[in-house]
């Protein structure tokens, strides 16, 4: 037998015939069963009696939506609501299905009514149910719940990601997206990044974890945060959307407006400053990044506010400071993790340890154990504190800390970008800030496969909204062409 190559596989892939709804549902049948033979039943698990539900009814509603992805079926209680509440609605069932959960169940119904379990099936009833999964699994019995709507409901019996992909590739338009499935943030991730238009909404708002945590609140209010989202909730639903012009009202009062009250409601951390001796690490192959084009444009232009999205240890924002006296840097950043392994390992790889070439092997290690015992944001602002008059440090995450600057009428005049090379970051500060420079740092950082993805980014950016590119090195500036 010929091998298919597997650039003609990819040609089948995104063939026509692998397009489309109707190929979608020849390619995932249901199953063959005797759909007869057990009454469909109605499991409401998780959250008991659908607390908040009418959020994502009335999210459905109000947006038209046509088409909506399901993550999480389990029994299809949940698919059938979002059925029930408009006759033309399709749901894109994405489940895995695999064996049966029936011990799932019996554990479930342990539960308090009114808590987490099954709060309005009897014992008999749940006896029953656990039966039926036993002994047709998972997935024929949901089929049979759902029976009555095969004309809607496509089940699709993936790992969400690899399912969110394939529907992308069969060019199916998806205007919401349910996340119920383990709660986790990649599910997320893949759905805003593959369909950036769909609603996003799921449950489990105040489920706790083991340990008491609100893990998926956390999730989502992170995922927010980064993707410029705005969250709403009802009891154990929510529901992201891109943000209103009204969702800034509350900010938008004096007491909440100016640099004065800025620093008010971003203090600097109380701790020892004198414990730890500050230092100054760029990683910026020890001042071998082109930033001294960054510098000129501080002087040339007399910047007096600047906004550092992407701070670190604060050794670019130490450098602005220096190199201009009268200068105020917002430092963005939520200096949310621990990264005294990434320093470590970052010291001794061949590229990346030239911006340790100013340290002791000794210092390395110093620095490094106090990063593990203090974190980031301790040791970033003990880093800083000789600049504590003209260094704000907003513990946020960009875009949604530039929402929150510009809300709070913080005139800014320049953004510097150093974080996670995201297009998003840049569309975002140029759309609230259009007459700041914007400029930034990786202009040659490559990616995995060698792509220099932030100068990707920045030129295509360049050229869709008629800016000039200068770059030195890592560092890039925008510059609009003198008219
Ligand atoms: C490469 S470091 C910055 C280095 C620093 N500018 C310097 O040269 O010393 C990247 C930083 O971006 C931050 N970051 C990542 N995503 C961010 C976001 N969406 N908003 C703000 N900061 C972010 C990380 O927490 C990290 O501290």
């Amino acid at each position: 037998m010929t091998r298919v190559s597997a650039k003609r596989r990819m040609q089948y892939r995104y063939s026509a015939v692998n397009q489309g709804m109707r190929n979608l549902l020849r390619d995932n049948p249901w199953p063959d069963f005797d759909y007869g033979s057990i009454e469909p039943f109605v499991l409401p698990l998780g959250s008991s009696r659908a607390a908040g539900i009418d959020l994502i009814l009335a999210a459905i509603a109000d947006h038209n939506v046509v088409t909506m992805v399901e993550i999480g079926v389990f029994v299809g209680g949940r698919s059938r609501r979002w059925l029930d509440s408009q006759e033309d609605l399709v749901v894109i069932g994405v489940d895995m299905w695999d064996y049966d959960w029936d011990d799932y169940v019996a554990e479930a119904a342990k539960f308090p009514t009114g808590s987490w379990g099954i709060s309005d099936l009897s014992d008999t009833e749940i006896k029953e149910i656990g039966g039926h999964l036993r002994q047709h699994g998972n997935f024929r019995v949901c089929m049979n719940n759902l029976d009555a709507y095969r004309d809607r409901f496509f089940p699709v019996r993936r790992i969400a990601s690899e399912a969110l992909t394939n529907l992308k590739d069969r060019h199916i338009a998806v205007d919401l997206i349910y996340v119920d499935g383990f709660r986790r943030s990649t599910d997320l991730e893949k759905a805003h990044e593959l369909f950036p238009d769909a609603i996003l909404c799921g449950e489990n708002w105040q489920w706790p974890d083991s340990e008491g945590r609100l893990a998926m609140q956390e999730i989502v209010k992170t995922f927010a945060a980064v993707n410029g989202l705005e969250v709403e909730t009802s009891e154990q639903v929510w529901v992201l959307r891109k943000p209103t012009a009204k969702a800034d009202l509350n900010l938008t009062t004096a007491a909440n407006q100016g640099l004065t009250n800025l620093r008010r409601d971003n203090p600097w951390p109380e701790f020892d400053h004198g414990t730890i001796k500050p230092f100054h690490l760029s990683l910026d192959g020890n001042g071998q990044a082109g930033r001294e084009i960054i510098e000129k444009i501080l002087i040339d232009k007399d910047i007096k506010t600047m906004v550092e999205v992407g701070v670190f240890l604060g050794g670019s924002a130490r450098q602005w400071l220096k190199c201009k006296k009268d200068l105020l840097v917002i430092g963005v950043d939520p200096w949310n993790h621990n990264w005294a392994d990434y320093l470590a390992d970052a010291s001794k790889d061949p590229v990346q340890s030239r911006s340790f070439s100013a340290f002791t092997e000794t210092e390395v290690a110093e620095i490094v154990t106090n990063i593990r015992d203090h974190g980031n944001f301790q040791v970033a602002l003990n880093n800083m504190r000789e600049f504590q008059d003209r260094f704000v440090p907003v513990r946020r995450f960009s875009p949604e800390a530039l929402v929150y600057l510009k809300a709070r009428q913080i005139d800014v005049e320049l953004i510097y970008i150093d974080a996670f090379k995201r297009s998003l970051d840049l569309e975002k500060a140029y759309e609230l800030y259009p007459d700041a420079i914007l400029c930034g740092d990786d202009w040659l950082w490559p990616d995995a496969n060698g792509k220099l993805v932030m100068q990707d980014i920045v030129k295509a950016f360049a050229a869709a909204h008629g800016f000039e590119v200068e770059s030195k090195r890592q560092s890039w500036v925008l510059h609009k062409p003198a008219a």
